[in-house]
């Protein structure tokens, strides 16, 4: 694997990028720009990566490097991709190591972007990413936020972990990333709620948000202008380029759903959503004593996922949105989990339902996943075992011709 770097004040994340790499068991070389090593030394990244770094094509001659090294990597990822670099990029140059083996590597190469809002912006900019992407090469949106001193805007390095993450998912899926939601809206809900008992208690349960943010993190990278309700999470980023809205109680996430579902193309509800609240809220924190309860009266909160098809019925919302529903299903004497999650495709009304079997460890908490995805036309598919941005992925996959069919 090659890690490209640019010149840009970001090369710092790239220490991070290259250590998670080595750490998964990559064999990966560093190829800087020579301004990247204004930022960052080469001694950083030949300690970090195990090898040799240059920066120029008159090293080591004798072995070819600027053409080897594109031919023998499995990926390239460059991060930072500074505006000059993709420019360079989609000019063909090849007057450094870097872009020399950018036009020898055959294999899928990731730009990360980072750079000032108004360079991102720039149409000559604009251009050059239209260009790589046509070319096939992924072209990660950047995220929003704090830059370089004061500045805030589209333009930050997507934090390390989104950006290696996205990298491996191209490794696992061994295909591209279309660009095939642009111009679409999708809200996704993830993570779960939390419903109050008193100021300190609450009744929550064990969704960690991954596979949500996966979904929301790959539509936004596939185009789609994204909405995330989020719920609570293990301590999960924002993803790039995704607008998020928090929420903690199922009622507030049904609220944003419903707003937010008013205008979109599709919703999809990867969020646990608490199916009770305690009927009593109580406004001081319960005492032991002669006076604890003995036990929680427990009141039915809205089915969130019902609600919006109903409301698709009714014409509060669009007929065209496409509607997604998880189930997360255990089988039983009377039934297995798939004769359960046909019954609550049945049941719910959605257009989609992404099923995965649950306990003994399976989805819960864990980085890994696999199911089934139900259609409402009575399709039904496997997916297979993998990450959950595989399995994102591999929903998205399914959701695109839907939602050109449904304009
Ligand atoms: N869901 C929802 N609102 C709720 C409960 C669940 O929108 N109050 C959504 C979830 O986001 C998910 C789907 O419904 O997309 C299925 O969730 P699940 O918990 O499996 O289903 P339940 O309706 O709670 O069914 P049951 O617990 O009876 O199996």
């Amino acid at each position: 694997m090659v890690v490209g770097v640019g010149g840009g004040i970001a090369a710092y994340k790239s220490c991070a990028i290259i250590r998670s790499f080595t750490e998964d068991g990559h064999h990966v070389r560093v190829i800087p720009t020579e301004s990247a090593l204004e930022f960052v030394g080469r001694a950083t990244f030949e300690a970090l990566s195990g090898n040799p770094v240059h920066t120029g094509v008159f090293t080591d001659v004798p072995q070819v490097p600027h053409v080897r090294l594109g031919q023998e990597a499995d990926l390239v990822v460059i991060a930072p991709a500074t505006a000059d670099l993709m420019a360079r990029a989609a000019g063909g140059r090849a007057d450094d190591l870097l872009t020399a083996t950018l036009l020898t590597a055959r294999c899928p190469v990731v730009f990360a972007p980072a750079m000032h809002t108004e360079m991102w912006e720039h149409p000559a900019t604009v251009a050059n990413v239209a260009t790589l992407r046509d070319r096939g090469a992924v072209v990660i949106k950047p995220a929003s936020g704090r830059l370089t001193g004061k500045d805030t805007g589209a333009g930050r390095l997507p934090e390390p972990e989104e950006i290696v993450g996205l990298a491996s998912l191209l490794l696992e899926r061994a295909e591209a990333l279309p660009q095939d939601l642009v111009g679409r809206r999708i809200v996704v809900s993830a993570g779960g709620t939390r419903e109050p008992l008193d100021p300190v208690r609450f009744l929550g349960n064990r969704s960690s948000g991954k596979q949500g943010y996966a979904i929301a993190r790959l539509a936004a990278q596939r185009g789609a202008q994204v909405t995330l309700v989020a719920g609570y999470t293990s301590g999960l980023d924002a993803p790039a380029a995704v607008d998020v809205v928090d929420v903690k109680t199922a009622e507030d996430m049904r609220v944003a759903v419903a707003k937010h579902a008013s205008a979109c193309d599709a919703v999809i509800m990867a969020a646990a959503v608490a199916d009770f609240r305690p009927t009593t809220v109580v406004a001081s924190k319960i005492k032991k004593g002669a006076d604890e309860p003995n036990s929680i009266g427990l009141t039915r909160n809205a089915d969130i996922l019902a609600g919006l098809v109903q409301s698709r019925t009714s014409g509060e919302i669009d007929a065209s949105t496409v509607i997604v529903g998880f189930a997360a299903e255990t089988g039983d004497a009377d039934g297995d989990v798939l004769s359960y999650a046909r019954e609550k495709l049945r049941r719910k009304g959605c257009d989609l339902l992404v099923v995965n079997a649950v306990g003994e460890g399976k989805a819960f908490e864990v980085d890994h996943n696999d199911g089934w995805l139900l259609g409402a036309d009575g399709s039904e598919s496997a997916l297979e075992h993998g990450s959950k941005a595989l399995m994102a992925s591999r929903v998205l996959d399914s959701l695109a011709p839907r939602l050109a069919e449904a304009r």
